[in-house]
C-alpha cells in the first residue's frame, strides 16, 4: 500500500513537471507524426507522402501571404473537421477525433510560427 502511494505521486510530480515546459516541443512532435508526411517536417507542403498523383498539393505553411488569409478559427477548423468543411480538398483529412482541443490550439500556434 505505501508502495502505491510512492509510486503514484512520484509519476504525477513528474507529469505536472513536464506539462508546461514541454508544450512546444509537444506540437512539434505531434506535427511530425501526424501532419508531417504531407505538409513537411519544415511546413512547405512537401512532404514524403506527396507525389505528383496528389490532386491538390498540401498547403504550404511557410507562404505567409497565404496564410494570412486564414484566422484562428479557420485554421482550427480545418484542422479538425478536414478539408470538405470549407470547400477544400478531401486529402487534407478531419483530426477532430484524434486530436485534443489542446493539441489543435499547439499546432495552430506551431503552424504559424512556419510562415515568414
Ligand atoms: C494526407 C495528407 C495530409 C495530411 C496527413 C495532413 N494534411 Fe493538411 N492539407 C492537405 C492538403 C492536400 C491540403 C490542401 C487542401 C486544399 O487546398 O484543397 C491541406 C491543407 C491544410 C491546411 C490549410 C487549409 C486552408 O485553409 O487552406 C491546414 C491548416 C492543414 N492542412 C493542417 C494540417 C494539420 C495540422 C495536419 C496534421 C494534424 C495535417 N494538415 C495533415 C493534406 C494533408
Amino acid at each position: 500500500m505505501s508502495r502505491f502511494v510512492i509510486t503514484t505521486t512520484m509519476a504525477l510530480g513528474l507529469a505536472l513537471g513536464a506539462a508546461g515546459s514541454a508544450q512546444a516541443a509537444d506540437a512539434k512532435q505531434v506535427f511530425d507524426f501526424y501532419c508531417a508526411q504531407c505538409h513537411g517536417v519544415n511546413g512547405d507542403g512537401k512532404g514524403v507522402n506527396v507525389t505528383k498523383d496528389f490532386a491538390t498539393d498540401p498547403r504550404n505553411f511557410t507562404n505567409g501571404a497565404d496564410m494570412a488569409k486564414r484566422s484562428d478559427e479557420d485554421i482550427k477548423g480545418v484542422i479538425k473537421d478536414g478539408g470538405p468543411s470549407i470547400s477544400k480538398s478531401p486529402l487534407m483529412p478531419p483530426w477532430g477525433a484524434t486530436l485534443t482541443a489542446a493539441e489543435v490550439d499547439g499546432l495552430l500556434a506551431y503552424i504559424r510560427k512556419f510562415a515568414k
